[in-house]
């Protein structure tokens, strides 16, 4: 089997909490994006026999189409992870993943003559149990049954992704994306004794952006994730210090003011006295201990919790500095400052603006990373960002599959190599 032809159709899936980022190498930077969620429609309707064959479940683009019933939203729309992780009984989760999956290599499939299944390179989160690397080998297993677009598959872990796309050996990777933030040091493989892991992501940022939403007066849109979600983007900011940049903002409203626009529609959200509040979604990012974020609490906001998933804890409120001081202690003595030379920024969630005219009291995520471990007595440190951060993760898919070698089989106690589906 030839090096060459594994170059040629290396596919790359990175599994994210929100969206699932997948394609080939010829995709060059950067992959097709979708939804990671899965409709089942109400099969038992007339209807949907009427109008064309009954499918069990619906993913990607063509969701929309299928929705039915506002109400019955929410037990038939499966968003299959959390925090990164599938359930390992939760069938109705893994057929969306199955789904999803066959989905985007259908997508793909090539009709060259030479063409006989991809190598394919999947990304799971760092933290992801041993069942869930058995599952995704299955459900290529299975599709290669049913379509031969899988002639071989191997499973990395995000971070790890990451350091390859940015040939980086040694560092620390910054993960965060929609669900959930990995902090894992890296020196050739992740060292997995000092994963730390944190229960709060992008989605936190909007739950706080919904909050700022209503007290603007737009109570009604606050209830719409996707909606609050491009706000949030729009207009969030990282404060270099909260305090100093909400009393700037404060003194000088014109400035700072915070105005969006949706597009296709009348609507424009207008922050007007309240723009000040929209450094709070990014400093609640880095850093939700200050003070201000407890009479969001108070009034009910729920605050990201510590919680158990499997064997796996999940810090809650843990700043970013903090989670990676201690994940970084988890290692040799001798290792740690050569992974502080070395920190790298990935996942969606680090990608905030930073509008030019702002920048006396605005950061980028960089920045602010660099002054939280300052705080933290850190001084020395090189913080970098990775440089499509949502995309990283299935870039370093691609390189890895591209380089190793295709002849090197699985192997469970070194968790790497390709599972072989065919010889030919
Ligand atoms: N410009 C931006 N400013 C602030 N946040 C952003 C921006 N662009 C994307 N995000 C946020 O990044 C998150 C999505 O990031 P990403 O695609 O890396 O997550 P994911 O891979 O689906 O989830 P996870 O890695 O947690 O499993 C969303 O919460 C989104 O709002
Ligand atoms: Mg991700």
């Amino acid at each position: 089997m030839s090096e060459e032809y594994k170059r040629k159709y290396t596919f790359g899936e990175d599994y994210g909490t929100s969206d699932y980022k997948y394609g080939p190498i010829t995709k060059g930077e950067v992959p097709k994006v979708v939804e990671n969620r899965g409709y089942f429609p109400d099969k038992s309707a007339l209807m949907q026999r009427v109008m064309g064959e009954a499918k069990d479940v619906v993913v990607g683009r063509d969701i929309p189409l299928y929705l039915e019933a506002r109400e019955d939203l929410s037990t038939r729309l499966v968003y299959p992870m959390r925090n990164g992780i599938v359930e390992k009984d939760d069938e109705r989760s893994w057929r969306v993943v199955k789904e999803l999956t066959l989905y985007g290599l259908r997508e793909f499939a090539v009709s060259a003559y030479d063409f006989n299944g991809f190598f394919v390179v999947a990304s799971l989160s760092a933290i992801a149990p041993r069942y869930m690397y058995e599952k995704i080998f299955d459900i290529h297993r299975e599709i290669d049954e049913e379509t031969r677009l899988v002639r071989a598959v191997t499973i990395i872990p995000q971070p790890l992704a990451v350091a390859i796309a940015h040939k980086i050996p040694t560092c620390v990777v910054l993960e965060s994306g929609h669900g959930n933030t990995q902090v894992c040091p890296i020196s050739r493989y992740p060292i997995r004794n000092a994963i730390v892991a944190l229960n709060r992501g992008g989605s936190d940022a909007n739950t706080l952006m919904a909050e700022i939403l209503k007290d603007a007066g737009y109570g009604d849109l606050a209830q719409e994730e996707a909606l609050v979600r491009r706000v949030k983007e729009a207009v969030g900011l990282v404060p270099r210090d909260l305090d100093r940049a909400i009393e700037v903002a404060k003194s000088e409203p014109h400035r700072f003011r915070a105005k969006y626009r949706v597009p296709g529609t009348r609507i424009e959200i207008d922050l007007a006295e309240y723009s000040w509040a929209r450094f709070l979604v990014g400093e609640y990012v880095f850093n939700p201990n200050h003070e201000i974020f407890q009479s969001f609490f108070v009034r009910g906001m729920p605050r990201p919790r510590d919680v158990k998933i499997g064997d796996v804890y999940f810090h809650g409120m843990l700043d970013f500095g903090e989670a990676i001081v201690s994940s970084v202690e988890r290692c040799p003595i001798e290792l740690q400052p050569h992974l502080y030379q070395h920190v790298l920024l990935s996942g969606g969630n680090f990608q905030w603006s930073l509008p030019p005219q702002l920048s006396d009291v605005a950061v980028d995520s960089a920045t602010k990373i660099k002054m939280l471990l300052r705080e933290k007595g850190i001084e020395n440190v090189k913080v970098e960002m990775a440089k499509e951060p949502r995309y990283s993760v299935w870039r370093g898919c691609i390189v890895y599959g591209y380089a190793a070698p295709a002849n090197y089989e699985w192997n469970w106690e070194r968790m790497e190599g390709w599972v072989h589906f065919r010889k030919k």
